[in-house]
């Protein structure tokens, strides 16, 4: 099974070069699963349910976020329009698993693709981020429910090293641990022992003459005054950033990963 991973699609240039190197992407490399992190598709800041439904369209099948995903308030609508649906799009969007109990949304997705049945898990670092429940021991209680031999994890932390650690944790476990948040790419891709392909960051699919995203100006301003700006999505020199990991669906072992950026 050959899985692809979008990280952070960001505003209209993040979506417009999704929706345009898509296609090729998945017949160049046969890709039978896509998931994408979509935090960062409304103008940077979170994810409209109308965003959420145009990237369902382009067949990516699951969608991941992060910090970002209360943003846009109508998405907590969006979550509970599923009623129960247990495949519906608004099911197969994501909000980290390890938010406070009761939060709208879930954290985990179990489906079915090309009869191999897999999970996707969204959990969100706590170093440098909001104090949510403990990721590590989230993953835990999850793993023990999932019936899925393919398992994908998305943590969206801050800390490289909170990610690798997770990822050590992890190893053998889940068949991708893959970190988002940070919006560039680390290259350190590559197959832990047990059988887990890892990278603490994908990067982001969006403008990179920028400052993660944002209009530099603006970034660069607000460090030099510290004054309260709004800030608002860069536009030029944009790149989609992927992993393509191949995994044996009879073990959940992965067997290699590859990083992209695409201009
Ligand atoms: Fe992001
Ligand atoms: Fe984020």
């Amino acid at each position: 099974m050959r899985i692809l991973f979008i990280g952070d699609i960001f505003g209209r240039p993040g979506r417009t070069i999704v929706r345009e190197r898509l296609p090729g992407l998945v017949r160049e490399h046969a890709i039978d699963l896509i998931i994408a992190n979509g935090e960062n598709a409304a103008a940077g800041f979170g994810i409209t349910p109308n965003l959420a439904e145009d990237l369902f369209e382009l067949g990516i099948d699951v969608i991941t976020t992060g910090n970002h995903v209360w943003d846009k308030r109508e998405i907590v609508e969006y979550f509970e329009s599923a009623n129960g649906n247990e495949h519906s799009p608004s099911r197969r969007l994501l909000r980290p698993a390890n938010y406070p109990a009761g939060m709208p949304g879930w954290g985990l997705y179990e489906g079915c693709k090309g009869n191999v049945n897999y999970a996707v898990i969204n959990l969100q670092g706590r170093v440098f981020m909001a104090s949510n429940d403990d990721p590590f021991r989230v993953a835990d209680q999850l793993l023990k429910t999932i019936k899925a031999t393919v398992i994908f994890l998305a943590i969206h932390a801050e800390a490289t090293s909170e990610k690798i650690a997770l990822g050590w944790y992890l190893d053998g476990r889940v068949t991708v641990l893959v970190g988002t948040h940070t919006h560039i790419p680390t290259a350190d891709e590559r197959v832990l022992p047990g059988g887990t392909a890892y990278i603490t960051d994908v990067g982001m699919s969006g403008p990179y003459d920028s400052v993660i995203g944002v209009q530099k100006e603006l970034v660069v301003g607000k460090f030099l005054n510290n004054m309260p700006v709004r800030f608002e999505a860069a536009t030029g020199d944009v790149r989609l950033c992927a992993v393509v990991v191949d995994c044996d669906p009879n073990t959940g072992r992965a067997t290699s990963i590859k990083r992209l950026m695409i201009a």
